[in-house]
């Protein structure tokens, strides 16, 4: 059969060259991108070394005794990564067969406290990479994952403040690109836009800063980190023009697809587009079409800030690709009620709109970390959403994984099978294949996350890695079985079910 032969055509082209990618015994199209991402707070550790300034991240974990982070964990060791890059990079080429590394750059690290370059940290980045692309593998730099220098937070609640957090981004990018544009293959602005902004600063903090106040101050930092992205867009753009940087740039955003609580209710069908807009398109709408989707503002009104139409022409068409982070779907259905927001702090202030999660009685299959296992659509509902709503001309899943369920407390020298794990993953890969299927400009696909990590708030008592490790110096890193079922299905030709 077909797939027989393309099975085979697998085991050869894997002999002939490790760079050839498959799905489900099919090759996948040129240039495809098979990642895996890490974050710097969460695994570089290091954290006031290389002239190293602190960040937001340092701050808030070092304010310990406030249950900012569990059990007062820190990111200071983490998985060591700035001293164990040499071996690691290549373990995660092994272990997963991938061919694109995906990593943020700490703003901290590279950039002193007056704004200067640290060539230090500078090095650290570019040996880093340089590693990547001697084991085959491209690199993907976000410039921005959370960790905001912690000077400009005290002296003017940089994300919140009106007005120059757009010139200390520019700014900061200028400096990444003139450093390290010879060497990154592809851009990343920034890390989700709405989970920094949400729980960091409004109601419902759980993240650095932890600036609570009204859902307002949540608004109002979108609303910067949007004109800062447009505007590193736009500097990418000239320096490109010029030749100082190469690749494409883009943006990574987060969000729960909607799932019609009755399937058969036209209204609830409709919620879900509403749902959809309010989350996904907060950031998707802007980038896109260079305004927030009408349905925001209907609902908000003056809560939610403007953009001038220097700022929209700025704004529209600010990407060449957008990556969609899944981890789980929402179920909605239209009530008549006032503002709500969940836990999240997700805002729901739409009028007859409750998107609340319902997953909990609904579903009912917990991971290790708040969030239920994955709906078997929720990968390929957000990609399509951004590409039927937004027209979206390229699109990669930015992230997807899941914490184990009691998997931290495993002996750590114990083989990790995670039959949980590889059987989400067979879920993603089943929606990543309809994705292409329909003509969904699909390039990428980076499961989160290349090692155990901090996971934020919740220290590292969540686990998403691939690879296992504890957090500290000289841990020894041990693949699972998932990172296997993994390279086997995108580098082997195997078939997707286990
Ligand atoms: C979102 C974030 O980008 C990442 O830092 C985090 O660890 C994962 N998703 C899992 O929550």
């Amino acid at each position: 059969s077909l797939l027989l032969a393309l099975r085979a055509a697998g085991v050869a082209g894997a002999l002939l060259s490790p760079d050839f990618l498959f799905l489900d015994g099919e090759l996948l199209p040129d240039g495809f991108s098979y990642g895996c991402g890490t974050s710097a707070y969460q695994i570089e550790g290091a954290w006031n070394e290389d002239g190293k300034v602190e960040s937001v991240w340092d701050h808030f974990a070092h304010d310990k005794g406030k249950g900012h982070i569990a059990g007062d964990q820190t990111g200071d060791l983490a998985m060591d990564f700035r001293h164990t890059y040499k071996k690691d990079l290549p373990l995660f080429r092994r272990a997963l067969g991938i061919n694109l590394y995906d990593f943020t750059i700490a703003w901290t690290r590279v950039q002193t406290a007056d704004g200067k370059p640290n060539q230090r940290g500078i090095e650290f980045y570019r040996d880093m990479m340089k590693t990547a692309a001697e084991h085959g593998m491209q690199t993907s730099c976000t410039l921005y994952h959370w960790d905001l220098p912690q000077r400009l937070q005290d002296k003017y609640h940089r994300w919140i403040s009106k007005g120059n957090i757009t010139r200390d981004f520019r700014d900061y990018a200028e400096l990444a690109y003139n450093a390290l544009g010879d060497l990154c293959d592809t851009w990343v602005t920034m890390n989700e836009p709405h989970s920094f902004c949400s729980e960091g600063y409004g109601p419902d903090t759980e993240s650095a800063p932890g600036y609570a106040g009204p859902i307002d101050l949540t608004y109002q930092c979108m609303h910067n980190a949007l004109l800062a992205h447009s505007a590193a867009v736009q500097l990418f753009r000239e320096k490109k023009a010029q030749g100082k940087v190469r690749g494409k740039i883009g943006i990574k955003l987060d969000g729960s697809p909607g799932v019609p609580l009755n399937s058969s209710s036209q209204a609830d069908i409709e919620a879900v587009t509403k749902n959809n807009d309010f989350g996904i398109g907060w950031v998707a709408g802007p980038i896109t079409s260079g305004d927030y989707p009408p349905v925001m503002r209907t609902a908000m009104g003056d809560t939610l800030p403007k953009f001038t139409e220097q700022e929209k022409a700025l704004l529209k068409g600010s990407y060449d690709f957008i990556g969609f982070d899944a981890y789980t779907s929402q179920w909605v259905t239209p009530t008549k009620g006032k503002c709500v927001s969940d836990s999240d702090a997700w805002p729901s202030c739409i009028d007859s709109f409750d998107a609340r999660p319902r997953s909990n009685q609904l579903i009912g299959r917990p991971t290790g970390s708040s969030w239920n296992f994955q709906q078997d659509t929720t990968v390929y509902d957000g990609l399509k959403y951004l590409h039927e709503r937004w027209g979206a001309k390229e699109l990669i899943v930015g992230e997807n994984g899941m914490a184990g369920l009691n998997e931290t407390q495993l002996p750590i020298n114990q083989f990790v099978r995670d039959a949980d794990r590889i059987e989400w993953y067979r879920s993603t890969l089943l929606n990543v294949k309809r994705a292409l299927h329909d003509g969904i400009p699909l390039t990428g696909f980076v499961p989160w996350s290349c090692i155990s990590n901090l996971e934020w708030s919740s220290g590292y008592y969540n686990d998403f890695g691939l690879i296992r490790a504890k957090p500290g110096r000289n841990q020894t890193r041990t693949p699972k079985q998932s990172a296997a079922y993994l390279k086997g299905v995108l580098t082997r030709g195997n078939s997707i079910e286990p």
